[in-house]
């Protein structure tokens, strides 16, 4: 028998999965919408596009989802880097980005994220989170033709593709959006308009603001919708309705007709908001798990091996139904509940506030994981960390990142919701004080790497955010422009500076060591999990404030990070067991085994 798309395609989903997929997405979508008349003639719709979807699936996308099905875990196994950028600001558009295919490889990275390339609406996008097309590339960065060479490209050196979908809200300038506005009742029920002035004021007495300072409150007065149409982020930034099956099957198809550009991974963007239920927050409603799951079956039928990652910045409570409930959701999650502990920690010199958030991370479920992260191109909300710390605790992390009170941080205070305190903006070399202390061996640059080692060390996947692996720092810039000036977050997404780059491959200097650091943890992060060193990170008492310790032992050898946390030279216990572990890092300035340098990190391997 010859290979032809369609033997693969059988080959791929095969029967028995595909029929448990199939029950899955049935069985979530008439959760979801069984009240709605529509429900059945949508269901049958959307399954005819999965077949149709399935059938059309290229051979080389067929090949990657028989990989994965031989071993489903393999999808979000631990150890696989990502690279996280804004196209423009990178590589100016596709085809530059494609021509440093040979930069991304020398890092390491297993797969790209680059931020929203879709095409936005024109003038301010909020970095692009306003999609006016979703099967339209920005054109200031190429076409989709462009978009599909990329992922053939970058597919041929073992490197996938991920892509923002942007599924809460699309820009006003929408086609969905214009036909609401000219009166298409279809169309109108893809939005949310609220026409009583006092029902918008109570539904705004549960929501949080997101930006409260640039665009405060959760609505906006349109005289052509007849109301006050949802916009929980800016004014443009239209919430689509999830309450009708239509713009559910309208997302599924977005994602199917990526996924067919050989996209091999999805980050929904702002997942909590999907579902809007009065008397809540409506944030994390049990109706966008649901909506998560339904999606991930529909992907396991079509493309299995498509990656779903949740970008769902709140409390862990919140975050880990995104993982899935009785049926799988994503495949990983955004660890910033870490993330923002980790820098609580080094603001402090001391590693209580990390360990508590390692330990909670740790009730995530088998088979998902991760995305563990130092900074991306949002703002650091400590609010996130509100039901581990303190108030006061809060504030003077924000306080320190603002540079305030001697600290060594270049960051600046950003907007945040009423009672709460100021997230922080800035790159991770500023907000390390590379400005202040630029040299390879300086504590800035060590600090830096403590951080990075550590989140290659977590059980997960590590995310690099352009410009860290070379010290980038602030972009003050961004305030000159008109269109970015408003919104504090430009000055974390400065351009790339292939310069700096360049020079950085020069022996001795900080972008050198950094580079060189970030590939050396991605190789060892990788080969942490081919030694089958796969469990989840626990803390381990280490016996001093100062230092992070956790192991990882599921698996036949065991790992024990050991990081410091301070600028001071600690004593460490190795815990038992332990005894015969060397450190495969070789970071550590002091070697003799019984202190750590200040912010030192060991990461010791059990023979
Ligand atoms: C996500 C993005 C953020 C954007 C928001 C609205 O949180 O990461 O940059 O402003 O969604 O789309």
């Amino acid at each position: 028998m010859t290979l032809t798309a369609e033997t693969l395609a059988d080959r791929s989903a095969t029967p028995r999965a595909a029929d448990t997929n199939a029950r899955i997405l049935r069985a979530r979508f008439r959760r979801l919408y069984g009240d709605h008349p529509d429900c059945e003639v949508i269901l049958a719709r959307i399954e005819a596009s999965l077949s149709r979807h399935r059938a059309g699936r290229s051979a080389d996308l067929l090949a990657l989802d028989a990989e994965i099905q031989a071993q489903p875990r393999a999808r979000s196994a631990s150890g696989q880097s990502v690279y996280t950028f804004y196209v423009d600001r990178f590589a100016t558009d596709l085809a530059g980005l494609a021509a440093r295919a040979d930069y991304l490889e020398a890092l390491g990275v297993r797969w790209l994220h680059p931020l929203p390339l879709l095409r936005p609406r024109p003038g301010d996008s909020d970095g692009g989170f306003a999609v006016q097309d979703y099967r339209q590339i920005d054109p200031r960065l190429g076409d989709m033709d462009g978009l599909e060479a990329l992922t053939t490209a970058m597919r041929g050196r073992g490197i996938g593709v991920i892509l923002d979908v942007v599924c809460n809200h699309t820009a006003r300038e929408h086609a969905w959006a214009q036909a609401a506005r000219a009166g298409d009742p279809r169309y109108r029920d893809y939005y949310i308009t609220v026409e009583d002035p006092d029902d918008v004021a109570r539904w705004e007495t549960d929501l949080i603001d997101v930006f409260p300072d640039t665009a405060p409150g959760s609505f906006t007065p349109d005289a052509e919708m007849g109301g006050h149409v949802w916009t929980t982020f800016y004014p443009f930034q239209w919430d689509l309705n999830y309450a009708n099956p239509a713009v559910f099957a309208e997302m599924l198809d977005v994602l199917l007709y990526l996924t067919g550009k050989g996209v091999q991974g999805f980050r929904l963007d702002s997942a909590p908001f999907l579902w809007k239920r009065p008397g809540t927050s409506c944030r994390n409603q049990p109706e966008v798990y649901w909506i998560v799951e339904a999606w991930r079956a529909a992907l396991s039928i079509v493309a299995p091996s498509v990656v779903l990652i949740a970008e769902a910045i709140e409390g862990l409570e919140d975050v880990l139904p995104f993982f899935g409930g009785e049926a799988p959701g994503c495949d990983l999650a955004y660890s910033n509940g870490v993330m923002t502990a980790l820098w609580g920690a080094l603001a402090d010199g001391e590693a209580a506030i990390a360990t508590k958030l390692i330990a909670a991370a740790a009730a995530r479920p088998d088979g998902a994981n991760w995305l563990n992260y130092v900074r991306c191109h949002d703002d650091l909300i400590w609010n996130a960390l509100a039901a581990y710390a303190p108030p006061e605790d809060l504030a003077r992390w924000s306080r320190f990142y603002d540079g305030q009170g001697g600290s060594f941080a270049n960051g600046r205070a950003f907007q945040t919701a009423a009672g709460g305190v100021p997230s922080t903006n800035g790159m991770a070399a500023s907000l390390v004080g590379l400005e202040d202390d630029p040299t390879p061996d300086g504590l800035a640059a060590k600090r830096l790497i403590l951080l990075y080692a550590i989140i290659h060390g977590l059980d997960g996947w590590p995310l690099i955010y352009m410009g860290d692996e070379i010290g980038l720092m602030n972009d003050e810039a961004y305030a000159d422009d008109p269109l970015r000036a408003v919104d504090g977050r430009w000055l974390h997404r400065p351009t790339m500076d292939w310069n700096r780059a360049q020079l950085g491959r020069a022996q001795g200097s900080v972008g050198q060591g950094l580079f060189g650091a970030m590939r050396h943890l991605g190789d060892a992060a990788r080969w942490l999990n081919d030694l089958g060193i796969a469990g989840r990170a626990i803390p381990v008492p280490a016996g001093e404030p100062a230092v992070l310790s956790f192991a990882r032992e599921a698996g036949t050898r065991r790992f024990l990070l050991l990081a410091n946390m301070s600028d001071r030279s600690v004593p460490v216990t190795v815990p038992q067991g332990y005894a015969e572990a060397r450190d495969v890092l070789g970071m550590a300035d002091d070697d003799d085994g019984t202190r750590l340098a200040p912010y030192a990190v060991r990461w010791l391997v059990t023979p």
